[in-house]
């Protein structure tokens, strides 16, 4: 698989990465350990390099998972994981409170079972510390080797910047998908002109876009996707016209809808990262496909003219989800 470089500071990764989430949490029960740690493992030898976790995901187990499964890898993989969210009383709790942080690193290279983190990122902004006092405690984590980058997660523009100044970040993390463009508008930009690499994630819209979310979907508690306004009856059915268009592009071009919804973020700056999950291989396999599919500029142009025209039904986020984002 082709390469890609992240920021400025040399971190370069396989086009496509992997995200481990849902093989722990928020798509349903957590997967069979063995079956995810071989599904890992057929990614690493189908040429992926950057693997994506977080210290909340179970919490812990899907950062045991993936250390476990990467562990004979080290040397040829990039592991990114995350602070800032820590479980209370069942909730989550934003927390970048420096000896907070502390302590999570040492949690995740434990978990993890590795030596330095290659890409750590603050998961959400906290309101109560600021940027450039978190930006200060991964300047010390790098100078003690505990971490090689860091990055955001779904931070605003203004944050960015401040913590930039302090240390540079080398990738931020945030959704974007032809169901959420919203970073088009300012995001991109800023990083692009500070030469910040980016990663998004839900780049296949929690599955919307590969056309496997049924009219009549339903989904269990343990499914993020109960709560997302967007994958209510009405609103899944009332997008049914972006799913259409897809289905029709994919068609056309004789790829699957995924690859198609791959090749879209790919395609629009060789600084982009997305990191699908999957936890079935023929999955895996089809969403490695996408870095061989070529959107030409007409194709691109006839997709964002008709993506133009859809307006997407649904916010992305629960109102308390959405209230930690773009800050
Ligand atoms: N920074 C953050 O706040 C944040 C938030 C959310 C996610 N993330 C990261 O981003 C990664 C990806 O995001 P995501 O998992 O939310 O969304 P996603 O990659 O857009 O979609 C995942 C969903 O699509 C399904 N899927 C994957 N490939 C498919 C294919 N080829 N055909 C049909 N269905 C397919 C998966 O089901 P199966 O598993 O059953 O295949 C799963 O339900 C996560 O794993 C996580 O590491 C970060």
């Amino acid at each position: 698989m082709q390469k890609r470089k992240l920021g400025k500071d040399g971190l370069e990764v396989s086009a496509l990465g992997l995200g481990c989430m849902g093989m722990s949490h928020g798509y349903g029960p957590a997967s069979d350990k063995k079956e995810m740690i071989s599904l890992i493992h057929n990614a690493v030898d189908r040429g992926i390099t950057f693997f994506d976790t977080a210290e909340v995901y179970g919490p812990y187990i899907n950062e045991e998972l993936v250390g476990e499964a990467l562990a004979p890898y080290k040397e040829k993989v990039s592991i990114a994981t995350k602070f800032g969210i820590q479980m209370k009383n069942f909730k989550q709790v934003l927390d970048s409170k420096p000896e907070q942080i502390r302590l999570s690193v040492e949690g995740s290279l434990k978990r993890l079972q590795i030596d330095t983190i290659d890409l750590y990122y603050q998961h959400r902004v906290d309101p109560n510390v600021p940027i450039e006092e978190v930006a200060g405690v991964m300047q010390d984590l790098i100078k003690e080797g505990k971490i090689k980058h860091w990055g955001l997660s779904e931070a605003g523009v203004q944050t960015i910047r401040r913590a930039h100044k302090v240390q540079p970040l080398t990738a931020v993390q945030s959704e974007y998908s032809m169901m959420w463009r919203a970073p088009e508008e300012e995001l991109l930009p800023t990083l692009e002109e500070l030469g910040i690499g980016f990663v998004p994630f839900s780049p296949l819209g929690k599955g919307f876009l590969t056309g496997n979310v049924a009219k009549d979907a339903t989904f269990g508690s343990d499914d993020f996707r109960s709560v997302v306004p967007r994958f209510t009856p009405e609103n899944i059915e009332a997008n049914q016209v972006l799913v259409h268009l897809v289905q029709k592009i994919a068609a056309e071009k004789g790829t699957t809808m995924a690859q198609i919804a791959l090749a879209w973020v790919l395609y629009q700056k060789e600084w982009i990262v997305p990191i699908p999950g999957t936890r079935k291989l023929e999955r895996l396999e089809e969403n490695i496909g996408a870095a061989d599919v070529v959107l030409t500029l007409e194709e691109m142009n006839r997709l964002n003219d008709a993506l133009a025209k859809i307006v997407i039904s649904g916010e992305r986020y629960p109102k308390d989800y959405a209230d930690r984002v773009g800050k």
